[in-house]
Formats: C-alpha cells, sequence, structure tokens
C-alpha cells in the first residue's frame, strides 16, 4: 500500500507546468473510436483513470500504447464485446464509450459506471438524450443494452448542463446523418476541447463553449494527431496550496481564462494574482482572509472539482467561510479528515461552515475521493508537523507525480510503499 509523507510549514517557491487535463483527455480518448484510423494523443498524462480508460479501449478491441507521454490509439475494428462492471467500475467516464461506440457501430453494451464516492451520480441524462437520438435502450440485470440500428439526429435538450451527457451526445451525433441541436449543452472548456478534436477528425461541431451546440454527421472521420487543454484543476490546486502554504510559484500551461473563477476567489483570500498569456503566479503570505460565501456551480462559475482544496485552505483562515455545494450532494467527507488536524468545520445537507484556525496539526489521513484527496495535501502541505496520507490511489486517478510536482515547489513530500 502506498502513502505519502508530507513534512508541512514550508512555502512554496519556483514554478511548475500543470499536466494535460484529464476531463479533456478522457472524452477524447472515447472519441478515438469514432474513426478506424490512426490518432496520438500528445502530452496525455499518466493517470490511473486514463489507464482505465485504456483497459475498456483493448477491450473492444482498440491497439493503446504510450510512447513516452504521447498515447498512440487505433480503432480499426472494434469487437462488440459487454464492458463489465469490472471495467466500468473504475471510471464513471466509461459511460461517454456509449456515445462513440453507438455512433460507429450503432450497438453498445455496457455496464453501469462507477466513479468517485461523492453523490449519486445518476445516468438519466444520458439515457434520455441517447434515445431522443432513436437509441433503444433496455436494463439487462445492470448491463445498458443499446440499440442504435434506428439512430438519428434530433433536437435534443438537457434538463441539466451537465458534461457527461453534453459529451456522450457530441460524439453520438458525430457519425449520423444530419444536424443534432444539444440545447442546454455544458459549457465547460473540456467541451470545446472535444468539439476541437472531433473538428480535428473531420467532424462539423459548431457552438462549443455556448448553450447550444450543433453537431452535423459526417460519412466518415480521420486520425489525427492532438493535444488537449491542460488541467485546469491541477492548475488550480497548485494555486489553492501556495494560497494555504505561503510562498510565491509559477504556474506554466494555463490557460488564465479557464480558471478565472479561481484566481479571482484567490484574490479575494488576499493573494497577489499575476497573469500572462499561458502562466499564473500566485504570491500568498500569512493566513488567507476568509471567504464569506463560495458557491459551486457549472463553467464559468467556481467548479465543483476545487471546492475541497479551497476548504483545505480556508481552514487556516483569519475568520470563518461558507462554502455551498451546488452539484454533488455528498462531497464533504473529506471535511472529517481535516478536523483530525485540528480545523473546525461544521458541514450539514450542502453546507460548510469552515472556522479559520491559525495552524493545523499534522495528522494520519485517509483520502477516499480524487480530489478530496488533494484536499488533504492542501492542509498538510500548510500544517505543522508531519502528515501521512493514505488512499494515494485516489489522488492518483487525477494528479500526475503529485510529489515530484509538490517537491519541485520546496516541499517535503514523499511516496512510501508499505509492505
Ligand atoms: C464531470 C467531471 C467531474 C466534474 C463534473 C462537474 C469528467 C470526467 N468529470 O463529471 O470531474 O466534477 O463534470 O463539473 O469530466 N447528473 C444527473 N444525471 C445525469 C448526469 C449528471 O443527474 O445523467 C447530475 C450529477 O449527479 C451531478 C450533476 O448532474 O449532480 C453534474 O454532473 P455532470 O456535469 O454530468 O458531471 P460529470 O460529467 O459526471
Amino acid at each position: 500500500m502506498q502513502k505519502l509523507i508530507i513534512d508541512g510549514g514550508l512555502p512554496l517557491n519556483g514554478e511548475i507546468n500543470v499536466q494535460t487535463a484529464k476531463n479533456a483527455a478522457l472524452p477524447i480518448i472515447a472519441a478515438c473510436i469514432l474513426t478506424d484510423e490512426p490518432i496520438v494523443i500528445e502530452k496525455c498524462p499518466h493517470l490511473n483513470d486514463i489507464y482505465a480508460m485504456l483497459d475498456i479501449m483493448r477491450h473492444l478491441g482498440c491497439d493503446a500504447r504510450f510512447i513516452g507521454d504521447d498515447l498512440h490509439i487505433c480503432c480499426r475494428d472494434i469487437a462488440l464485446n459487454v464492458i463489465n462492471s469490472d471495467l466500468t467500475g473504475k471510471l464513471r467516464s466509461s459511460i461517454f464509450i456509449m456515445g462513440s461506440i453507438l455512433s460507429r457501430c450503432r450497438r453498445a453494451y455496457i455496464s453501469h459506471p462507477g466513479g468517485c464516492e461523492i453523490g449519486l451520480r445518476p445516468i438519466d441524462l444520458h439515457i434520455s438524450g441517447l434515445k431522443g437520438l432513436s437509441v433503444k435502450i433496455v436494463d439487462d440485470c445492470g448491463v445498458i443494452c443499446c440499440d442504435g440500428s434506428d439512430m438519428k439526429s434530433a433536437v435534443i435538450n438537457l434538463d441539466f448542463a451537465s458534461v457527461g451527457a453534453t459529451e456522450n451526445l457530441m460524439m453520438a451525433a458525430a457519425l449520423l446523418d444530419g444536424e443534432t441541436l444539444i440545447v442546454n449543452a455544458a459549457r465547460e472548456p473540456e467541451i470545446v476541447d472535444l468539439a476541437d478534436f472531433i473538428n480535428a477528425l473531420g467532424g462539423k461541431v459548431s457552438g462549443a463553449g455556448g448553450s447550444v451546440i450543433s453537431v452535423t454527421g459526417v460519412k466518415k472521420l480521420h486520425g489525427t494527431t492532438y493535444r488537449p487543454m491542460p488541467d485546469r484543476i491541477t492548475a488550480g490546486t497548485y494555486l489553492a496550496a501556495a494560497a494555504a502554504a505561503g510562498g510565491s510559484i509559477t504556474v506554466n500551461n494555463v490557460v488564465p481564462d479557464h480558471i478565472f473563477g479561481i484566481t479571482e476567489r484567490l484574490k479575494k483570500t488576499g493573494a497577489r494574482i499575476s497573469v500572462r498569456e499561458r502562466s499564473v503566479r500566485i504570491t500568498a503570505e500569512g493566513r488567507p482572509r476568509p471567504l464569506h460565501k463560495l458557491e459551486t456551480n457549472v463553467y464559468p462559475a467556481f467548479p465543483t472539482d476545487m471546492q475541497p482544496q479551497f476548504c483545505a485552505m480556508l481552514a487556516r483562515a483569519s475568520g470563518s467561510s461558507v462554502i455551498v455545494e451546488n452539484l454533488f450532494e455528498n462531497r464533504f467527507g473529506y471535511t472529517a479528515e481535516l478536523t483530525k488536524m485540528g480545523a473546525i468545520i461544521t458541514v450539514k445537507d450542502r453546507v460548510a461552515v469552515i472556522r479559520g484556525v491559525p495552524t493545523l496539526r499534522g495528522a494520519t489521513l485517509k483520502a477516499c475521493d480524487l480530489r478530496g484527496g488533494a484536499a488533504l495535501v492542501v492542509a498538510a502541505l500548510s500544517a505543522e508537523g508531519r502528515s501521512v496520507v493514505y488512499g494515494v490511489e485516489h489522488i492518483d486517478r487525477g494528479y500526475e507525480y503529485i510529489e515530484s510536482a509538490f517537491s519541485t515547489l520546496g516541499a517535503a513530500v514523499k511516496r512510501v510503499t508499505d509492505n
């Protein structure tokens, strides 16, 4: 079993490059099924979630291999195997595969997806959207069986701007005759990246980044070489860690617009932020100022995937903060671990009240989900003394070599394998 040992209290200093976005790379990998030609995804991050998606791709007969940091994928022939729960259980994004397999093969068989333990995470919007494209769907003992033999383009109104459902439908429509409109589409930057990727394959997607996306199906898509966008949540995590631990760091390879909601809140905590074309610098000293109300919501509002890291940072704020989680109903589980460090946090339903304390103490902690795990690292970096963080496999789902990243910035973090 692996654990992180973190000796906290050191300010962060230096520069760091941000990895490619996991949440952009995952749907892009799924979209590789749309063509039988080879694709290279440059600088694909080495993450457990990516490996889990590649296992699914190989199960379907795709050839997928890393050469250095570049991922080479070719889905020449697709085997319509049932994607069992041992594969989907590791990764909620496995559901994206439905849209791309259906678009290419007009059939798909997939078990219900897994993912982070942060809420119910239903897939009703994916299912109703695909039904809107005339896919017949039945649930056979936990396997979702999709018959797309009569699939046709349509206008799909999403009841909620779900990121995954929008992506699934974009892929499903890519090879259908005619124009599909996705109304109330998600507007996250990862949606724009997927649209750019499908267009790089020769597809016709427009409107991504707005609320209505148009996908005009083409007969055939071709191969390409593509570099997905930088990871805005990883960038935000480094910045939140610097705001928590103090110091001055420059985060390179970011699109500052993508993290505007994050940097604006960091300014309110008293940090100084300076923005260049592809980098953001943060300088922070002393305790952060509290945030009176921080609410998560769909892009461009404050991202739910940054909520835990901000909570960890605000645990040492010079006053009380309130966080409202509007997207997931069970995303405060990690706060019980923070209280072991001396944090004072009360949670009721989707609201957390954080009474800032002057110091956190190192403790033995367990990560139970990806971003909650990142929050424990942020807290440990700013705490006095040693913390040991278990559950590193959750953190590895989304952060590439997190111990090296923070070591580069002057923190004392090492990964140890228990016998
Ligand atoms: C994606 C991100 C995830 C992020 C989330 C919100 C990936 C791989 N993951 O997840 O990191 O936290 O966006 O920004 O990109 N919902 C339904 N029915 C559905 C689908 C979603 O009720 O069919 C609900 C969910 O339970 C949740 C909300 O909609 O409450 C947002 O989910 P969604 O936008 O779909 O997030 P994901 O695509 O799962």
